[in-house]
């Protein structure tokens, strides 16, 4: 920086001096030498002054506190003291501005000296300053960098969305080492599993330009490339003044269509814990050129023009080589940390998809159902993320949550593996084998009555008991089948029971054979599908067998509700859902509510239960709405499920 040197004389001392006749530096004889620096200080611009003054020992008090405002690097000042009575006593800071003390005239000779004397100190007093000043700024600029550096360690841990993460890597390093452009590298491994380096995210501050994701070959092509396979820093002072012996060139073809200036650049490989580079920080015009800037605050100067691409820009201090490999050592743990929890995440989601298929596949009745309903649910929370009106507009699922309900939703029937597959392929009232023993009974009765009465021969007898048993035949066959029709059934096993006398016979072993046991006539007595209350209970079971097994896997804390999720599949906003018949929206929160939904209008709408066919979507939505009226189902979400075809999932039915 320029200085300018000046002499400032009070009047009250100005014919103690002779002024040697070939002066060249400006000096002013003032009455007010206060107000005279003063001006001088509005005046200087970017410039040092050096200042001596000579003047009474009673003016210097003000002039030295007001001259010490300002940094010793910007105004330096000294001066000749004039005194002729006893001295009071002189202190620091005072005494640190006087360079000699007179109480004679001064001759031109001694002028002449104590000027070069007064401006050799200042100008020593200056660099001092400046050297200080300088090391300061370095210090505080390396405090700076290592709290960056921590800070990009604790941030960069917490980031979980690697898009983010890249953002947040390029944006430190770019404002500790003060450069204007970056790009983030990362390597990739194509289909024939070669690598390559994927260009994933760049920015220029003083031009606003949007960026493609591309590809470059992992070679020495380009710089990004012979760094990724080198796995060396380069820092070059200027791209356009390389040596044509270098391993590298620059290619200029961004700089020509974007009108820009690449001159320095800094490019680390990022390195993981097997020392593979997984990536490469490209950064580019280091901005501290010229000033007393540090990085963090260089980061914003715009470049934008041909001059300030010249002036400004400055090739990258050694030191951010190491700093910048600091950052990318981070950047590449943080990396490597999202890219393990995301297979780990992918490698569990394919675990639970693969064992729910499995179960299922056990169970044709279900085939599908939980890969439905966790669909359905996902559709409802993302349908939820988008109202903006109404109570459900205050219901946000954040992206984990969503995940979290998706997972509950495709445990949620996991229990049914417990559960003796028999019942939910039951599809009539009595299982088959049942069925098949109560038919063999009717016919080994059948031929017993036959040949009893050809015996004693009584023909018309024997006629009617036997229609009588066909008969009977045909009630039963009636009563097995699960569809609801208008039939009474106590009255029709009061018929066949009716007929317990008449037709009477005994087995091999003197037993009764039994027209009806009680286990037949408690199945046939089941009023709607196939279960009697033993086996529904045994179902209903599934919810705890769920809860048991969910709850064993060790979920990590944001997925923590799964398993409670998972249980409640089956309880109803009325009380009258199972197992610990809950009741209200305060004790049912709102993924069960969902997911009930999803469960019942998937059982309706399935085309493969055991004991009904699919039903029409209008039908569905009918059953879904009276299941509102009576209170079970909640009305505002089931009306979203409807209006908005929550239904219509890429995995639930009639869905693509
Ligand atoms: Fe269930
Ligand atoms: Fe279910």
């Amino acid at each position: 920086m320029d200085e300018e040197r000046i002499i400032l004389v009070s009047e009250k001392v100005g014919n103690r001096i002779q002024v040697p006749g070939d002066l060249r530096i400006p000096l002013y004889l003032e009455k007010d030498l206060q107000e005279c620096t003063r001006k001088l200080v509005q005046t200087r611009g970017e410039k040092n002054l050096y200042l001596v003054y000579f003047l009474p020992l009673d003016e210097l008090p003000q002039i030295s506190s007001f001259v010490n405002r300002f940094k010793p690097a910007e105004i330096a000042c000294t001066s000749v003291v004039f005194s002729e009575g006893p001295l009071p006593p002189l202190e620091s800071p005072l005494l640190e501005v006087i360079s000699d003390l007179r109480s004679t005239n001064v001759s031109e000779l001694e002028m002449q000296f104590l000027l070069n004397k007064s401006f050799a100190e200042l100008e020593k007093r200056s660099k001092n300053a400046l050297r200080k000043e300088r090391h300061l700024t370095g210090h505080i600029d390396s405090y700076h960098d290592l709290q960056a550096l921590i800070d990009i360690g604790k941030s960069l841990t917490l980031e979980k969305d690697t898009d983010t993460l890249l953002r947040q890597i390029l944006h430190l390093s770019k404002k500790i080492t003060g450069a204007d452009a970056g790009s983030i590298f990362i390597t990739e491994h194509n289909a024939q599993g070669n690598k390559l380096l994927r260009f994933r995210y760049s920015h220029t501050f003083s031009k606003d330009l949007s960026y493609e994701e591309f590809i470059i070959p992992f070679d020495d092509s380009s710089i990004a490339g012979y760094v990724a396979v080198s796995g060396k820093v380069l820092n070059i002072a200027d791209v356009y003044a390389m040596d044509p012996g270098a391993p590298v060139s620059f290619n200029r073809s961004f700089d020509e269509i974007h009108n820009y200036r690449t001159k320095s650049m800094l490019v680390v490989p990022m390195l993981n814990h097997l020392d593979q580079v997984i990536g490469v920080i490209q950064l580019i015009n280091c901005k501290e050129a010229g000033r007393n800037r540090t990085g963090n605050e260089s980061f914003e100067v715009l470049l934008k023009d041909r001059e300030d691409f010249e002036l400004k820009v400055t090739p990258f201090d050694i030191r951010y080589e190491s700093l910048l490999q600091a950052v990318a050592g981070q950047a590449a743990i943080a990396l490597e940390n999202n890219r393990m929890i995301r297979q780990i995440e992918h490698q569990f989601d394919e675990f639970v998809k693969s064992s729910v298929t499995a179960i299922e596949s056990q169970d044709p009745a279900t085939s599908g159902h939980s890969f439905r309903v966790a669909a359905m649910c996902v559709n409802m929370a993302r349908l939820l993320n988008i109202q903006e009106k109404g109570p459900l507009a205050e219901i946000q699922f954040t992206g984990t949550q969503i995940k979290e309900l998706e997972m509950a939703a495709l445990l949620h029937d996991f229990g049914k593996v417990y559960i003796n597959p028999d019942i939910f392929l039951k599809g009539k009232k009595l299982f088959p084998h049942d069925y098949a023993f109560l038919k063999l009974r009717l016919n080994f009765l059948y031929r017993t009555l036959q040949l009893q009465y050809a015996q004693v021969h009584q023909e018309q007898a024997r006629e009617t008991k036997l229609s009588a048993l066909k008969e009977i035949m045909l009630l039963v066959d009636e009563l097995n089948k699960p569809s609801v029709l208008d039939i009474d059934r106590n009255e029709l096993i009061g018929q066949i029971l009716d007929q317990s006398k008449a037709l009477q016979a005994e087995d091999l072993e003197g037993n009764q054979i039994p027209l009806l046991v009680p286990e037949e006539i408690e199945n046939f007595r089941i009023p709607r599908g196939t279960l009697n209350k033993e086996e529904r209970l045994i179902i209903e079971g599934h919810v705890e067998h769920t809860y048991a097994f969910v709850s064993r896997i060790p979920w990590p804390t944001e997925y923590q509700q799964i398993p409670e999720i998972a249980r409640k599949h089956h309880e109803m906003l009325n009380g009258s859902g199972y197992p610990e018949k809950l009741k209200g929206k305060d004790q049912l929160p709102v993924q069960a509510r969902i997911m009930a939904i999803a469960d019942i209008f998937d059982a309706l709408a399935a085309a493969d239960r055991p004991y009904k066919k699919a039903l029409e979507l209008k039908r569905c939505i009918d059953i879904l709405r009276n299941e509102v009226t009576q209170g079970r189902l909640d009305g505002e979400l089931v009306e979203l499920f409807i209006r908005e075809e929550a239904y219509l999932g890429k995995n639930s039915p009639g869905g693509a």
